[in-house]
């Protein structure tokens, strides 16, 4: 976490939109000597952003590293609630894990957990996830929705929409939802979600969404076991993207309708994320622990659960489950 100074620094230069800022504004809006506003330039610096400095018209920030620093988060990121906190690692085992430490110990409400590199990323159903370092968006949020827990499982279908809805402002590329959690491209999975809970039988204290993007790897990037399976964005775009543009996307996003959602509950979302669906329609077989359903998807419910119509005409409510699209 950063100093407030550093924290309205970085939202002074993305105020600014690449125009300059002169010293003496910064150090008004700091409130701080321009000594104090030329030592926080220079850490800025260190941290790997290029800024061009010019007599008379002050600061600004020419380029950035790509990497998913709080500062390069911060720098044009336009939330209120999301990323108020931001917990940065070069390396840790799991975010998902770290934000279950940190929620337990009270932090707030959209504190964001944000790694490099994962050395034992988790996926649902006990998998593993490969994450290794500075390619990918590996993060976890914190939420503290006041509701009962049967509601947690659309947290996992409105982050799906603002992550399909960030790729496809930044990129050429059609992404679709795989129901519940996995994100698309040309048939080849580039995202997970993890959506887990803190909560009594009543009451969320906690939802910890974890949100995996294959962003720059290149093919040879991903094991073997998962070159069939798994693409990027730069594989799918040909072009290499900037990650913490990617995050403040999706936490603009994800922050926009979790908002609707608290107002108006989850029906307008769910015409919005049925739009993104593939299963929706389609022959499937639901692989769930208990045994497989072969039937075609009709939809999902108002809590999020995927109904499937088999050919008897029998439906059922699948709760949670790996889906193969059959046509
Ligand atoms: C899946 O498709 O199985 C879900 C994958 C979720 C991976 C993310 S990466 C960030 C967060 N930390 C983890 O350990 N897992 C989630």
């Amino acid at each position: 976490m950063q100093t407030p100074t550093r924290k309205r620094l970085l939202e002074a230069f993305t105020a600014a939109s690449g125009e300059f800022l002169s010293g003496q504004a910064l150090a008004d809006i700091l409130g701080c000597s321009r000594t104090a506003v030329w030592k926080h330039i220079e850490e800025l610096r260190k941290e790997g952003f290029e800024l061009e400095a010019v007599r008379k018209k002050g600061y600004r920030i020419v380029s950035t590293m790509d990497r998913v620093t709080e500062n390069e988060i911060r720098l044009g990121l336009n939330t209120n609630l999301l990323g108020n906190m931001i917990y940065y690692l070069e390396s840790t085992d799991s975010t998902q894990k770290v934000a279950h430490q940190l929620s337990q110990e009270g932090c707030p409400e959209g504190t964001l957990v944000i790694a490099e590199e994962q050395t034992n990323g988790r996926g649902r159903l006990t998998r593993q996830w490969h994450s290794p370092k500075y390619t990918g968006v590996w993060m976890s949020l914190v939420l503290r929705p006041k509701l009962p827990p049967q509601k947690a499982p659309q947290f996992t279908l409105i982050a799906a929409i603002a992550v399909v809805q960030a790729i496809e402002e930044l990129i050429s590329v059609i992404p679709e939802i795989k129901w519940p959690n996995d994100i698309l491209i040309n048939g080849k999975k580039v995202t997970g979600i993890l959506t887990e809970l803190q909560a009594d039988s009543d009451k969320i204290h906690s939802i910890i969404i974890g949100i995996g993007i294959n962003v720059n790897q290149a093919e040879t990037d991903f094991p073997d076991e998962l070159r069939s399976i798994a693409t990027s964005l730069a594989i799918e775009s040909g072009n290499k993207l900037s990650r913490s543009t990617l995050i403040q996307h999706i936490l603009a996003n994800l922050e926009k309708y979790y908002e609707i959602y608290m107002e108006r509950g989850f029906a307008p979302l769910k015409i919005l994320w049925e739009s993104y669906a593939i299963s929706i329609g389609k022959e499937i077989i639901a692989r769930t622990v208990t045994g497989s359903i072969s039937g075609r998807a009709i939809g999902i419910s108002d809590e999020g659960v995927l109904k499937i119509q088999d050919s008897n005409g029998v439906i059922h409510d699948i709760y949670s489950a790996d889906i193969e699209v059959k046509s």
